[in-house]
């Protein structure tokens, strides 16, 4: 998630650094935009070591005074990029530009440029924010969709008392969180999730895999993660970065993934078994390099152990979610999966199907669940997907299933 937050001309401009670090724990990507007056209360470098982003200041040129097409089409690239602005501390002037339309900076501009979702959280004397100007300019930005966050009343830095206070960082982050559709409905659950290929060595220098990148295993973590639940990943190999605040378990061959699952299942609430493990490994991989010779070469196999079946006999409580990437008879091989396997659900995907499957950014998924229901969903992105799985799964546990005991601290 991508946020531009405006940081406008009041005392309360400090509380925006707060804000920043706030919003990064939830995992959003802050880019902030200062008025002129703002830079008067609290300084750009600020900012600038909050994000470890460049602090946008003005609407004409950069740095160096000369104007380029990158900052030409800046205010248009912000908007285009971000989920949501907040403007924060919002002043009574930025607010009634925000009113009228005017777009004399880039903060303003950047309101008039962007579709996202805009959060404007006021502060001001008491006398300021009472004014009809001001309400009138709020309803305005009320009616059109703006999402007010709105001042508390208390001891003003002006030494008088009443309403303009800036709403509190948690409040503000609240909003935040609620608009761009982050929520913490996952708090009690411990979710294991596994994710990626497995590697089945040969020899030294060779191996069997198949063709998972992990995208929507790691997507389910970071997603289980921003909903609050305690995530513990186990990945084979995958050339993606685990998303920050889970446990990371890195593992390479099915019979390495088996054991850290089942070391792990005691503390997880949930189990979703995203990633694509082998069912073959070699009987016996060779201790050295294999040479090259005439003829042909029969390598033998034997079947790895079942993790699913293995971790679904003492399940109790625990909500467990399979995967069937399928290549044909989708339904029929999920619904064959999801009994055989005594899961929970099966989230099956055709992976022959165009934006669908291994290595892609989007997923393509059927949800089949034990009470009979199915349910599919149109192509999105796979972090879109993860959140429709983790829906059901709190549907599940809503519908009587009881929260496994023993929950360790987080
Ligand atoms: C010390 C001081 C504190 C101020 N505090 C506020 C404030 O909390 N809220 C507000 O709306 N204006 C406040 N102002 C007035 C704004 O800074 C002024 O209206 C300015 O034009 C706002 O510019 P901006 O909206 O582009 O940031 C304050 C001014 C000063 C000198």
């Amino acid at each position: 998630m991508r946020v531009a937050l405006g940081v406008s001309g009041g005392v309360a401009a400090y509380k925006a650094a707060e804000l920043v670090r706030r919003l990064q724990q939830e995992g959003i990507d802050v880019q902030v935009v200062m008025t002129r007056s703002a830079q008067e209360f609290i300084t750009p470098l600020t900012f600038a070591a909050l994000t470890g982003q460049k602090v946008i200041t003005e609407m004409f040129g950069n740095e160096s005074g000369a104007a380029n097409v990158q900052s030409a089409i800046e205010h248009i690239a912000v908007a285009q990029r971000i989920d949501l602005l907040v403007v924060a501390p919002a002043t009574a002037n930025v607010i009634a530009k925000m009113a009228r339309g005017i777009a004399d900076d880039f903060l303003t501009t950047l309101y008039l440029a962007t579709t996202a979702h805009v959060v404007v959280a006021p502060a001001m004397n008491v006398n300021m924010w009472e004014h009809t100007a001001t309400q009138e300019n709020i309803e305005a930005l009320r009616a059109r969709g703006v999402h007010v966050v709105p001042p508390e009343e208390g001891y003003l830095a002006c030494g008088m008392t009443g309403a303009g206070r800036l709403a509190s960082v948690e409040a503000i982050a609240k909003a935040v969180c609620g608009q761009l559709g982050i929520r913490h409905d996952l708090e009690n659950e411990t979710v294991l999730v596994t994710a990626g290929p497995t590697c089945e060595d040969v020899d030294p220098v060779r191996y069997l895999t198949n063709r998972s990148s992990g995208k929507m295993g790691y997507a389910l973590a970071e997603a289980a993660s921003r909903r609050g639940a305690r995530v513990v990943l186990i990945s084979g190999p995958a050339r993606l970065d685990p998303p920050q605040g889970v446990e990371f378990v890195s593992v390479r061959s099915a019979q390495q993934m088996h054991r850290a699952v089942l070391e792990h299942l005691s503390r997880a609430t949930a189990v979703i078994m995203a990633a694509a493990v082998a069912d073959y490994r070699p009987v016996a991989p060779q201790v050295k390099k294999m040479k090259r010779g005439n003829g042909r070469v029969t390598l033998e196999l034997e079947s790895t152990p079942d993790i699913l079946a293995d971790i679904a006999r003492g399940k109790g409580d625990r909500i467990i979610v399979g995967f069937a990437a399928e290549t044909d008879h989708v339904a029929e091989h999920a619904r064959a999966k999801l009994e055989s396997k005594q899961a929970d659900m099966i989230v099956a995907n055709d992976v022959t199907a165009e934006g669908a499957g291994f290595d892609h950014d989007t997923n393509i998924i059927t949800l089949y669940s034990r009470d009979g229901s199915e349910k599919a969903f149109p192509r999105m992105p796979k972090i879109d997907a993860a959140h429709r799985i983790l829906d059901r799964v709190l549907e599940l546990r809503r519908a009587g299933r009881q929260l496994p005991a023993a929950q360790p601290a987080r």
